[in-house]
């Protein structure tokens, strides 16, 4: 028996549908008609999977998963489908959001739900080195105030400073165009990243994990493409299909995004629970992070998640970090220290910061910052109020 599926639906056609297909399956099918009921099932039966529709009465099916998601005991979580109609990213985000773990457009293809099940179900399987226990899944955004800052500096060494804390660590290079991960740490080219999951038939935790690159310094990477022209053939809904699924398995999913604010860094802001906003003390960059935090509060984003962070802070600009608070009118969140030797030593030699040099002042600091974060915020699902003007 491959364990017992739980299906509220309160469509009779859908059910028998799930039902027959998944029996064939070697599931144990229990069947819900409203939101209530396939709350009180869940409690009582502790199926393996809940397959729920995003319109059910009684508790609708984002408001269900937000309900056993509260209720579970720690370290237990059951993996959670919702069904929707709209297959919009703010959709796809709003069952995210409220804890689910996937979603499926209807009408959808049996094949399209089993491979589905299959992924979380083996996803969420214990003995998988990934898993063993349940991912933290934060998807922490690293945004530019402008070019050439050091974001990409602070959000691949932030990764491994994580990953040497303990922690599951993928960094993605969303700078989709001219990505530079691969020369940051000395990776070849033929190297596979994230343009090889755009022909996949879905994109899941399988197919991520024979696409992501395991770094020595103990973090994984999913790299950019290897040329500009293959960038456009990442989506924003590829792009969303990739994170989602990263953050069931890491503990933290850093994305190293552009500066561009199109559809693609949208989505990646939206579904991120931090937005490290890296810019230096020069007027070009305090202007431009003014006019990101203006974009982000119209957008109606929690300001609370994005969190200022002043890179080369003892710089000699002439700006000091006082004078640029009071310029972006709040606080610098966070600070890492000006250390332009070792930073471009690290460079040209292909060995991160955080890797030989952890002991510079670039290391400390990136250190402090990574045990800072450590301790913020939670996981996408657990916040639903983010976002929530939208
Ligand atoms: N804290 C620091 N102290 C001194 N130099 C730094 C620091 N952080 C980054 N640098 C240097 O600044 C330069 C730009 O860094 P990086 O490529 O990380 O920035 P970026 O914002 O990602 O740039 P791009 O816009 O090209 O993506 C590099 O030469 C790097 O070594
Ligand atoms: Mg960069």
């Amino acid at each position: 028996m491959a364990g017992k599926v739980l299906v509220a639906d309160e469509d009779a056609g859908v059910q028998r549908l799930l039902q027959q297909l998944l029996r064939d399956e070697g599931y144990e099918v229990v069947v819900a008609t409203d939101g209530l009921d396939a709350f009180r099932i869940w409690e009582r039966e502790a199926p393996a999977v809940v397959i729920v529709d995003a319109t059910l009465a009684g508790l609708n099916g984002h408001d269900l998963a937000e309900r056993i998601r509260a209720a579970e005991a720690p370290g237990v979580r059951v993996p959670i489908i919702v069904l929707t109609l709209a297959g919009d990213v703010a959709e796809k985000v709003r069952a995210l959001r409220a804890g689910a773990d996937d979603y499926l457009v209807k009408p959808f293809h049996p094949a399209e739900l089993l491979a589905r099940l299959q992924s979380l179900t083996s996803r969420f399987s214990p003995g998988d080195a990934l898993v063993g226990r349940s991912a933290m899944g934060r998807i922490h955004a690293y945004y530019g105030a402008k070019g050439g800052v050091g974001t990409t500096t602070i959000a691949l060494n932030t990764g491994i400073a994580l990953a040497k804390l303990g922690r599951r660590v993928c960094v993605v290079d969303a700078n989709l165009q001219f990505g530079d991960h691969r020369v940051f740490m000395d990776l070849p080219m033929d190297r596979k990243g994230i343009a090889d999951a755009v022909n996949a038939p879905t994109i899941d935790a399988e197919l991520l994990r024979s696409l992501v690159q395991p770094h020595e310094t103990g973090i994984d990477m999913l790299l950019a493409p290897r040329s500009p022209e293959a960038a456009d053939l990442v989506t924003a809904n590829h792009l969303y299909q990739v994170l989602t699924a990263l953050a069931g398995v890491y503990d933290y999913v850093i994305v190293d995004i552009d500066k561009r604010l199109d559809d693609l860094n949208l989505m990646v802001l939206e579904i991120s629970s931090q937005i490290f906003l890296v810019l230096t003390a020069d007027l070009p960059s305090l202007k431009n992070a003014r006019l990101v935090l203006e974009t982000i509060g119209r957008l109606g984003y929690d300001q609370a998640k994005v969190r200022l962070v002043l890179n080369r802070a003892n710089a000699h600009t002439g700006i000091g970090p006082k004078s640029a608070e009071k310029a972006l009118r709040r606080p610098i969140d966070h600070q890492v220290t000006n250390d332009y030797r070792d930073a471009i030593a690290a460079l040209n030699t292909g060995a991160p910061v955080m890797g030989d040099r952890a002991d510079s002042a670039l290391g400390k600091s990136i250190v402090q910052f990574a045990k800072v974060i450590d301790n913020l915020g939670s996981r996408m699902a657990n916040r639903p109020q983010l976002g929530s003007g939208r």
